[in-house]
């Protein structure tokens, strides 16, 4: 830990956010909510479903309020405890907002325009991406600051933008001279299921934005799509090894020993040591029996809590409160930092 971060001295928080997007996936499952469900089991935690990020790209509005529902389905039925966490959505909690707009203004051009991401995501023509897209990473850094996060669980793909909320939490800091008044995040690079790859191309992280559905396992496929999508996904013609070095320069026999063992919490060495010698022949099928084993449970949840969008709703609203309570006097001070009238 740096310096700044062992200086600010209130209580350690867990903070991480995802898109309501839709279409979760196998990826968000090994590679963010395993470890989630672990975290609060330890830790004070809070998950945002961020449909303020959302609306950064076009959304239609008649589907954005049941994304929300969605995607707090799949984290209650993965197994994430509204008791234990705090769960919530964006929107209602207005120091997302207030926050960012400060740290707007704390934020400096050169930092934000060094974002890779935001590159990525306006693609060739910039000039029509919308401004939220361009200043995401900031409202981020607010999502984290606003309850003064000291931890956040994200992807290998999230570090830059949480190198940037600590920049911004330390220049805060400094520009208005309160010493650890925020303190500066801690990426928790998660797990062995950190990067699942897609099954058309282990090179290529799964994604749903991947036009082909062969490419992913998602949240609401069956149990005959997921054997499907597995027994299609792309393999070489040799035995699997029976060392971790031999999967070197194999990247879609890594990506399936490592989705293997993520599923079944082995190492990719137990995995090998079970399978090395084995042809995908036989590989697969295995593979497909466990992912339906472990991911059915939570698809049926996750439908039974569809069905029941009040109990959700009632879980969100429960969530806002709390996350009111803890943000409110956090943005409060910062008003006094700043300078406001009527604070
Ligand atoms: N940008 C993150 C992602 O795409 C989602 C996110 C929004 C987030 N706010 C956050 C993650 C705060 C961690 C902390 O995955």
């Amino acid at each position: 830990m740096s310096d700044a971060a062992t200086a600010y001295q209130g209580p350690q928080r867990i903070y991480s956010g995802m898109q309501p997007s839709g279409d979760l996936h196998l990826g968000n499952y090994l590679g963010a909510l395993i470890n989630w469900v672990k975290l609060q089991e330890e830790w004070e935690c809070v998950f945002c479903a961020v449909d303020l990020h959302a609306i950064t790209v076009p959304q239609d509005p008649k589907k954005l309020a049941s994304q929300t529902r969605e995607i707090t389905a799949a984290w209650l039925a993965a197994g994430v405890d509204p008791d234990k966490s705090i769960v919530y959505a964006q929107s209602s909690v207005p120091a997302h907002s207030e926050l960012a707009w400060i740290l707007n203004c704390t934020a400096r051009m050169g930092w934000v325009e060094r974002m890779t991401q935001f590159k990525d995501k306006a693609g060739k023509d910039s000039e029509r991406a919308s401004v939220g897209l361009f200043t995401y990473p900031v409202l981020q850094a607010a999502d984290i600051l606003a309850f003064k996060g000291t931890h956040v669980p994200v992807g290998e793909d999230q570090k830059q933008h949480l190198e940037l909320s600590r920049d911004i939490a330390d220049r805060f800091n400094r520009d208005f001279d309160a010493e650890n008044f925020f303190p500066q995040p801690e990426p928790l690079i998660q797990g062995p299921g950190a990067r699942v790859m897609s099954l058309k191309d282990g090179t290529k992280k799964m994604s749903k934005s991947d036009p082909s559905e062969l490419s992913r396992i998602n949240f609401i496929d069956d149990a005959d799509v997921i054997a499907k999508k597995i027994k299609k996904a792309k393999s070489d013609a040799d035995a699997l090894p029976s060392e971790v070095e031999g999967l070197e320069g194999r990247p879609e026999a890594r990506n399936l020993v490592g989705i293997y063992g993520a599923l079944a919490e082995k190492t990719n060495a137990e995995v090998l040591a079970e399978f090395g010698g084995e042809g995908f022949g036989k590989f697969k099928p295995a593979l497909a029996e466990l992912a339906v084993e472990k991911l059915s449970p939570i698809t049926q949840k996750m439908r039974s809590y569809m069905d029941d969008p009040a109990q959700i709703d009632a879980v969100l609203k429960k969530g806002a409160e709390k996350a009111n309570a803890i943000s409110e006097p956090i943005i409060k001070e910062v008003r006094e930092i700043v300078g406001f009238w009527n604070t």
